[in-house]
């Protein structure tokens, strides 16, 4: 057990799906998996772990912004055995051209954090996706008819921000704007074990479209099946 985590040790399965809420938590586990069951509560923060597919798999939220996800991440990869970790959050587009309800994964992520730079390394180290699990993940979308865009994120650690810093990353072909990925990478990295993130747009920060009620339960339905059809492919693959 661990200060933001009372789960026994066993209790996670070795891929985790992480929405930043705790209500999406839950509502992944209880619409998507078999037998799930609460693992975790502490700070509401809840986790599940049931079956996909006959796979064991976990759900667990992340909270908000790079330091609740980087406790988070960092205690299942540390202390509950966890492999992978795969974001599940919304994000907004940078691209105008960007239609919401895209599902963007993560490849790189660039961020304004200082995380890094308490490792003392004096360079700037980028943030990557794992490459095993963005691949199944591409896959996995192209087999189920889900717009996939693949490519670079922005993890800013302000929500409400003057639009300059993200309008500058767009003309560098950054795709979208969210608040976790690079955080997640990064305790990837550190504790050598894989992560990555997939968002669906729920907005466009340039042209101010955003999706409805109902496209976003949709579209978050879509990013979630090809979640955890990742989390299946790579069980399997490493089981033979
Ligand atoms: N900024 C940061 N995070 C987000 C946004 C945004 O505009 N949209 C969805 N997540």
């Amino acid at each position: 057990m661990t200060p933001h985590n009372n789960a026994n040790p066993g209790d996670f399965a070795k891929t985790v799906l992480m929405p930043g809420d705790p209500l999406r938590a839950r509502y992944i586990a209880e619409t998507y998996l078999e037998a799930a069951h609460l693992v975790n509560d502490v700070r509401g923060v809840q986790g599940y772990t049931g079956y996909y597919k006959f796979i064991p798999v976990s759900v667990m939220a992340s909270g908000m912004g790079i330091p609740s996800i980087s406790i988070y991440a960092h205690e299942l990869f540390t202390e509950y055995g966890v492999e992978n970790i795969i974001r599940v959050g919304t994000a907004g587009a940078l691209d105008p051209e960007m239609k919401v309800g895209t599902v963007v994964a993560g490849m790189g992520a660039c961020t304004d954090s200082n995380v890094i730079s308490q490792f003392g390394l004096g360079v700037n180290f980028a943030p990557i996706a794992d490459f095993r699990l963005l691949s199944a993940a591409v896959e996995q979308a192209k087999a189920m008819n889900v717009e996939l865009q693949v490519g670079n994120l922005y993890s800013s650690d302000l929500f409400y921000d003057e639009a300059g810093r993200a309008i500058k990353l767009e003309k560098l072909g950054v795709l979208a704007i969210e608040m976790e990925a690079a955080g997640l990478y990064i305790e990837a990295a550190r504790c050598k074990k894989h992560a990555l993130a997939i968002c669906s747009i729920s907005d466009n920060v340039i042209t101010g479209e955003a999706l409805d009620a109902d496209s976003r339960v949709t579209r978050f339905n879509e990013m979630i099946i090809t979640a955890l059809d990742t989390a299946v492919a790579v069980t399997r693959n490493s089981m033979e």
